[in-house]
């Protein structure tokens, strides 16, 4: 019996052998990322199905010295949970653990299982008069564990933060097996340190998030949506500041949409865009228990076309028009994917450096790729823009990931927003992240993973810690 063989007969005997899986057809849905940038070769996909399994899972691969890759609705753009290439990794899938355990809608808190799928839980959350302010357009396939494991962000951070603002407790599976589980539904927890913050945001590198605790709001009962077209960038953030004002906290989206993107949109999809979109626009959300908001937005409306900032524009009349104008700017990625290949950068930085750094970027980019096309939208008022650059035969990756980055550096950003570093970004945070930085990650990896058995190679370089059975 070879090492991987009586691996996979141990783990067998943990989940049950139907959920070990080895067989090419079997696994394939788990070894390619979403974006087929990356596919491994893992020794197998194990399934377990509760906390303990998870935790008997990991003491197994411990002793025969197997890494192990967490995934969950594998939607990363980051290429944080796929294997590597050699057939020794266990790709570790939360998938049976969806339970719901419980919903509060008093305290306002909903404790999940971390298989659980962010669609069910939103739905669930909703039923209640609930909502789970985590909006991302994959949300029919990510999971809780993964939108923790990667501290995802999406289309309402600008009022409800990131995941880790939204998340009160974790019950987690550390790399030798121990359960540490600390599923408070509390607002105020200060006894000890607040350790879940080292997990969430930490790709599956330093332990296995089995179930949390999530912070819910109120339902909205009223929102309005705009769709407008601005004359340049500037009057965009122009825009910004005053829908800030006028709205004030009630301001839950605005997102930036650039002409490429809505031409691939209306390429790949049968959406059609209501207003002249021009080379920029805006998608704005207001969203409050309060009335009053289509009042404001349509005077942020006013106002930018009195200033000369806003070219057309309109606020949505009905459920319809609303998804509408949502689809517009939902679909991107999924366009973007459609026409072809191409290099994601997630990037952010402070909004008054975004006129400066785009001008910035795209002359570096086009210094070491001429003719390529670029796809840029994002999370303007998060400082967040997706920079991606559509690529063509012959490209120099590693050149145009320098060249934005590199102009993100100039202008005080960051190289990863909200995606993660993953494998994707490994090298150039590498390169790119001060040297305290690179010190206090692996000091933290040493202290909670000192094998290097979970998750190797991802948000760090693979290799630097001994693996082997203990
Ligand atoms: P996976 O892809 O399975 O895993 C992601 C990472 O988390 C991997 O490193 C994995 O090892 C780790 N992981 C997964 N589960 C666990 C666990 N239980 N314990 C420990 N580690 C774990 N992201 C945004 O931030 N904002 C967006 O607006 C956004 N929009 C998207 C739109 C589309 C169309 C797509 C395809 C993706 C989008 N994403 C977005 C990226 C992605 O959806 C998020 O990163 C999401 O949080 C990943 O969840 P998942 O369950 O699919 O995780
Ligand atoms: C988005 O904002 O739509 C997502 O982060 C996905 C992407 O960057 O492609
Ligand atoms: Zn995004």
């Amino acid at each position: 019996m070879t090492t991987g063989a009586e691996l996979v007969s141990a783990l067998a005997g943990i989940v049950g052998g139907r959920y070990v899986l080895t067989a090419g057809a079997d696994v394939a849905t788990y070894v390619t990322d979403w974006k087929r940038s990356s596919t491994g070769t893992p020794a197998c996909v194990v399934r377990p199905a509760s906390t303990a399994e998870v935790a008997d899972v990991i003491k197994a691969c411990r002793k025969h010295g197997a890494a192990v890759v967490p995934q969950g609705g594998n939607t990363g753009l980051a290429a944080g949970a796929i294997p590597d290439t050699t057939g020794t990794e266990v790709v570790l899938s939360l998938n049976r653990m969806q339970a719901i355990r419980s919903l509060d809608p008093i305290g306002m808190t909903v404790e999940v299982e971390a298989g659980a799928i962010l669609q069910t839980v939103r739905e669930e959350a909703a039923a209640a008069g609930r909502m789970l302010p985590i909006a991302i357009a994959a949300e029919g396939s990510a999971t809780i564990g993964g939108v923790i494991a990667t501290n995802a962000g999406g289309l309402n951070v600008l009022r409800y933060g990131m995941t880790r603002d939204l998340t009160l407790g974790l019950e987690l599976v550390l790399a030798d097996g121990t359960v540490a589980s600390r599923l408070r539904h509390l607002r105020k927890d200060n006894a000890g340190y607040d350790w879940k913050q080292w997990f969430i945001g930490s790709e599956g590198t330093l332990g296995i998030v089995t179930a949390a605790v999530m912070r819910l709001v109120p339902v909205p009962r009223h929102t309005a949506t705009a769709l407008l077209s601005v004359s340049d960038l500037d009057a965009a953030i122009a825009l910004f500041e005053l829908a800030q004002q006028e709205i004030g906290e009630a301001l839950s989206a605005f997102e930036l949409i650039s002409e490429q993107s809505v031409e691939l949109v209306e390429r790949h999809f049968p959406i059609k865009s209501p207003i002249e979109t021009g080379k920029w626009s805006i998608l704005i959300e207001a969203s409050s228990s309060l009335s009053g908001l289509r009042d404001a937005t349509e005077a942020v409306l006013a106002a930018g076309f009195e200033k000369g900032w806003v070219v057309d524009g309109v606020v949505a009349e009905s459920e319809a028009q609303v998804r509408q104008l949502w689809a517009l700017r939902e679909n991107v990625t999924e366009a973007e994917a459609k026409h072809g290949s191409s290099l994601k950068h997630d990037i952010s930085v402070p909004l008054v450096r975004m006129s400066a750094f785009l001008t910035d970027a795209s002359a570096a980019v086009s210094a070491v790729a001429p003719s390529t096309g670029l796809n840029l939208f994002g999370h303007l008022g998060d400082g967040n823009l997706h920079y991606n650059v559509l690529t063509e035969a012959g490209h120099d990756a590693v050149a145009i990931n320098r060249a934005v980055h590199d102009a993100v550096d100039r202008h005080g950003g960051s190289i990863s927003a909200e995606h993660g570093i993953g494998r994707y970004r490994v090298d150039e945070w590498m390169r790119i992240a001060p040297e305290a930085d690179r010190h206090l990650a692996e000091t933290i990896k040493t202290a909670l993973d000192p094998n290097g058995l979970l998750n190797p190679g991802k948000v760090l370089p693979a290799g630097r810690h001994h693996r082997g059975s203990i």
